[in-house]
C-alpha cells in the first residue's frame, strides 16, 4: 500500500482560486496532448461504452445508410458537456467508412468559412459542427439549402447586379452538437432527421470506461479503485479520464504505480479537493455559505454570488447544475434552498 502523509487535505480557500476545476466537464487544455482525449476515444460501436439507446438508434441508421450507399440523415446530438458528442460523431464516420471534418460554430463567422468546408466535402462525408447553437445568421442560412437540397446558394456581385448562383453539393451528413438544444432556431432543428440526447453515465458504464482507459494507459487498477473514481466524476467520462490521470500522477510520485487501490484513489482525489460525491471546493463553499450564512435559504442568487465573490451567471451555469442534479440544492421562486440531502452531505463529508 502507498504511504502518504495524512496532512494531505484541502482548504476551502482553494475554491475558485484558479479558474480551471478538475471536475469541469468542459474540455481543458490538459485534456489534449499525447494521452489526451483523442488518443483515448473509442473508434467503433463496440468500444463505445454506455448510451445504449442512442447507440441502437444510430447504429441501425448507419447500417441502413451503408446498405443503401446513401448519406446518413443529418444528426443533432445534444446534452451536457463531456459526455462524448464529438466521440460519437467520429464513431459514426468510422462506421460509415468516411472522413469526419470537425469544426465549431464560432470558427464559421464569415460565409467563406462554411462555404470552403461544404464545397470540399466528398460524398457521404460527415461535417461535425460543435456548439451549433452559436452559428451566425449568415452561416445558418447557407446551411438550410445545403442540408435540405444539397445546394449552396452563393450571392455573386454587389447591389443591383448581384445574383444567386447555385452550386450542387455531394450528399453529406451534418452532425451538429450542442449543450443547449433549446437555443437552436426551429428551422435549423427541423432539418435534422435524427435528434438524440446524451445522458449522464451510470456507475457501471463509468467503471468500464475507467478500466478501458487504464488499459490504454498501461495501468493495472486494483478492485474497487475504478469505483472510487466513477463515483466522483459527476456522470461524465471526460472528468473520469481526467481524475484517472491525476490518480496516475499521485501514484507515480507518492505511492506505487503497480498498486492503485481505492485508498490511493481517495488520497489522490482529496488532494484535488474532490469529495466522495464529486463535489469540489467551489461546490462546498457554495453549500457552506448557503447553510452557515443564510440558514439553508431561501436566498437570492445575487446575494450568494456577492458572498462568494463570483458573478451570478457563472454560479448559475457552472456551479449550480451539478448541485441541482445531485439533489443537494433546490431553486424556488423565493431563492436557492438547501435540501436535506445537501445538508447531510455537507455535515458528513469533509475533504
Ligand atoms: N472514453 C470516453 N467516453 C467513452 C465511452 N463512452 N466509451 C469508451 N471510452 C470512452
Amino acid at each position: 500500500m502507498a504511504i502518504v502523509s495524512s496532512s494531505i487535505g484541502c482548504s476551502d480557500s482553494q475554491h475558485s482560486r484558479d479558474n480551471s476545476r478538475v471536475v469541469d466537464a468542459v474540455s481543458l487544455p490538459e485534456d489534449l496532448g499525447s494521452h489526451g482525449e483523442d488518443g483515448l476515444r473509442p473508434k467503433k460501436w463496440n468500444d463505445y461504452i454506455g448510451q445504449s439507446a442512442l447507440k441502437e438508434v444510430l447504429s441501425i441508421a448507419v447500417e441502413a445508410s451503408n446498405a443503401r450507399e446513401e448519406a446518413l440523415d443529418h444528426v443533432l446530438l445534444y446534452g451536457p458537456p463531456g459526455l462524448g458528442k464529438t466521440t460519437m460523431a467520429l464513431v459514426l464516420a468510422e462506421e460509415l467508412g468516411v472522413k469526419c471534418r470537425i469544426t465549431s460554430a464560432p470558427a464559421l463567422e464569415r460565409p467563406r468559412d462554411i462555404v470552403g468546408l461544404l464545397i470540399n466535402l466528398q460524398p457521404r462525408e460527415l461535417l461535425f459542427i460543435d456548439e451549433i447553437h452559436r452559428l451566425s445568421r449568415v452561416a445558418e442560412e447557407l446551411l438550410y439549402p445545403a442540408m435540405e437540397d444539397r445546394r449552396l446558394d452563393l450571392t455573386v456581385g454587389k447591389g443591383t447586379i448581384s445574383r444567386v448562383r447555385a452550386i450542387e453539393l455531394p450528399p453529406f451528413t451534418l452532425v451538429g452538437a450542442t449543450t443547449r438544444a433549446g437555443a437552436l432556431s426551429s428551422p435549423l432543428r427541423d432539418r435534422f432527421g435524427l435528434v438524440q440526447r446524451l445522458d449522464f453515465y451510470d456507475l457501471e458504464s463509468l467503471k468500464a470506461i475507467i478500466d478501458r482507459t487504464s488499459n490504454l494507459l498501461g495501468l493495472a487498477l486494483r478492485p474497487g479503485a475504478s469505483y472510487e473514481i466513477a463515483r466522483r466524476c459527476r456522470g461524465t467520462p471526460r472528468i473520469a479520464n481526467r481524475l484517472l490521470k491525476r490518480v496516475r500522477d499521485f501514484a507515480l510520485v507518492k505511492g506505487d504505480l503497480a498498486c492503485i487501490d481505492s485508498s490511493l484513489v481517495d488520497q489522490a482525489l482529496k488532494l484535488h479537493c474532490v469529495d466522495e460525491k464529486g463535489l469540489d471546493a467551489t461546490d462546498r463553499k457554495f453549500l457552506e455559505v448557503l447553510i452557515n450564512v443564510h440558514g439553508g435559504g431561501p436566498v437570492g442568487l445575487d446575494t450568494l454570488a456577492a458572498a462568494l465573490g463570483e458573478d451570478s451567471a457563472t454560479l448559475e451555469s457552472v456551479v449550480e447544475p451539478f448541485l441541482l442534479q445531485s439533489g443537494f440544492l433546490n431553486r424556488t421562486q423565493r431563492g436557492r434552498v438547501i435540501t436535506a440531502a445537501g445538508r447531510l452531505h455537507f455535515q458528513e463529508k469533509g475533504f
